[in-house]
């Protein structure tokens, strides 16, 4: 099936639909987007998975509050999540609901296959369970007696149980890590993982029989698959696992992208699991840091709650400038700290300023020297060269770097032509050689050549703000979606228009 293999796969993890979603299950959906647009606008092939994880995370104590059903709970919450994916225009490919049929379809192969391979036994287990983890917590892992991710009591719980044989690949993943060691990044997660490695791994429940929520496993009907053994299969069962026409175009993935508190299970579970089934190992998986306010984790269950909604802040910046804060001030390798504060700022210095007022500025000046049509470059001089210059080696470095996943500074690095325009201009001052008929061929290579490295920026922002790039790229004369590599501006009829980002008091 791998030859197949012609698309850039890249997944979310699957959200926990007890409540609706915040800032924080917000944040890695729009850098994975971005992720995804950029591979678009390159011409890759692409599929971006993200979804809901429906048979855990609270969501039974979550409908019992509401008064409903397990089922009828998610029917009547997951609408929320992907009306705010649409808000935030996430260019999802698929969203998968795990307690769709389809998933149920491609877990039980999956499941019989893994017992099958004679990996499955039966045992006991006897540990601490926190029910919001849906997961063992060791006795060295809780902090007075707690969850240390929840701070919520946890439960004794001895039950009978189907084990993984996780320990049999215990050499098997260390052997991984050694010869992949960008399996997992950034360092600090491998490092961490291949610790768990090295003190040696034990075997994994993977039913449960005091549940009723969840998928039956095929081979004994009281016991309710796991929900992380079950979840984890979403990456391939959306793809139509074992043997849908996708799977073989999509699968490996090129990478999970993750929270840094869910890697074990994506990192050493997962791949031992896919292991064992025989399927090939997803490229990478990325955990990334958590978005905090205050100094603490945003989240559901309780701790470092916010009150901000994502639907306030787009309301009162924008989807564009919502988005951009995100992908420009979230550190996404490290943790990072989101304020109301830090982002007004950025918005004025940034968007309203060093791009909004690159772009008045250049149409105002077609418009008003050139009868709004876009020169032609008739002088070019090393200012001009070194401005295309400076527009073609920002795009191959943010190439790189989004390739590398280090998406903040990609961002960063195509924000550079930004500056660089600016300063050209106020170096070249056309509004002062306008002043003289003579200077006209320089004027029209100066606005032309900026008119060229806007258009270069409506493209290669347009994974970030993509309605108000395709403004910029209407504005600039062409038609559709911003492309790159696009015909040159010059002749194009230019739109002044309302200002891109108006300034915004506080
Ligand atoms: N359902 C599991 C994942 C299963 S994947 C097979 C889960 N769900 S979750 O809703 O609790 O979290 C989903 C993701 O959202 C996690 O990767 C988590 O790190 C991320 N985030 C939730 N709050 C976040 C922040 N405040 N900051 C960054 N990411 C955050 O775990």
């Amino acid at each position: 099936m791998t030859e197949k293999k012609d698309t850039f796969y890249i997944t979310t993890p699957i959200y926990y639909p007890s409540d609706v979603p915040h800032l924080g299950s917000a944040y890695p959906t729009v850098v994975c987007d971005f992720i995804a647009r950029w591979h678009r606008l390159h011409e890759r092939k692409t599929y971006f998975l993200t979804g809901t994880d429906e048979h855990g995370g609270g969501v039974v104590p979550a409908a019992e509050e509401h008064g409903m059903s397990p089922s009828e709970w998610v029917d009547h919450i997951v609408p929320r999540w992907k009306e705010l994916w649409e808000r935030l225009e996430i260019s999802n490919d698929d969203f998968i609901r795990t307690s769709e049929e389809r998933h149920k379809q491609g877990v039980q192969p999956f499941m019989a296959k893994l017992m099958e391979s004679g990996d499955v036994y039966l045992g006991t287990y006897e540990g601490w369970y926190c029910d919001r983890c849906e997961e063992f917590k060791g006795d060295d892992e809780l902090v007075d007696g707690k969850c240390p991710i929840h701070d919520r009591p946890v439960t004794r719980l001895q039950e009978e149980n189907y084990f993984f044989r996780l320990s049999d690949y215990n050499e098997r993943l260390l052997k991984l890590y050694e010869d992949r060691p960008d399996f997992l990044q950034p360092k600090r997660a491998y490092n961490e993982m291949y610790s768990l490695l090295k003190q040696g791994l034990q075997d994994q429940p993977i039913t449960r029989t005091s549940l009723t929520w969840g998928i039956q496993s095929p081979w004994n009907d009281e016991h309710i698959i796991y929900v992380w053994i079950e979840a984890l299969q979403n990456y391939i069962t959306a793809l139509g696992y074992p043997d849908g026409e996708l799977f073989g175009r999509c699968w490996p993935a090129d990478v999970h992208v993750i929270g840094k508190e869910i890697v074990r299970h994506h990192a050493v579970v997962w791949p031992a699991m896919l292991m064992s089934v025989g399927l090939p190992l997803p490229k990478h998986v990325f955990a990334h840091g958590w978005l905090l306010v205050g100094g603490e984790k945003i989240s559901k269950s309780g701790r470092g709650i916010t009150d901000i909604s994502p639907y306030e802040l787009v309301d009162e910046y924008g989807l564009d400038a919502y988005r951009y804060q995100f992908l420009r001030a979230g550190s996404w390798w490290e943790d990072g700290n989101f304020s109301l504060e830090d982002m007004q700022a950025r918005y004025n210095a940034e968007l309203a300023n060093d791009l909004g007022n690159l772009v008045s500025r250049t149409l105002n000046m077609v418009e008003r020297y050139c009868e709004g049509v876009v020169p032609q470059p008739q002088v070019i001089e090393s200012p001009e060269e070194g401005l295309r210059s400076a527009v073609e080696s920002a795009a191959e470095e943010a190439d790189v770097l989004v390739g590398d996943l280090k998406v903040t500074d990609a961002v960063v690095r195509i924000w550079e032509i930004v500056r660089y325009a600016n300063r050209y201009l106020v170096e070249r001052e056309p509004w002062k050689l306008a002043k003289d008929e003579d200077n006209s061929p320089l004027v029209a290579g100066v606005l032309a050549v900026t008119a060229e490295a806007l258009t270069a920026l409506a493209a290669l922002l347009s994974p970030v703000m993509p309605i108000a790039m395709k403004d910029l790229w209407s504005r600039l004369g062409f038609e559709g979606d911003p492309k790159l590599g696009a015909a040159s501006p010059s002749g194009n009829r230019v739109r002044v228009g309302e200002a891109l980002f108006p300034r915004i008091e506080a």
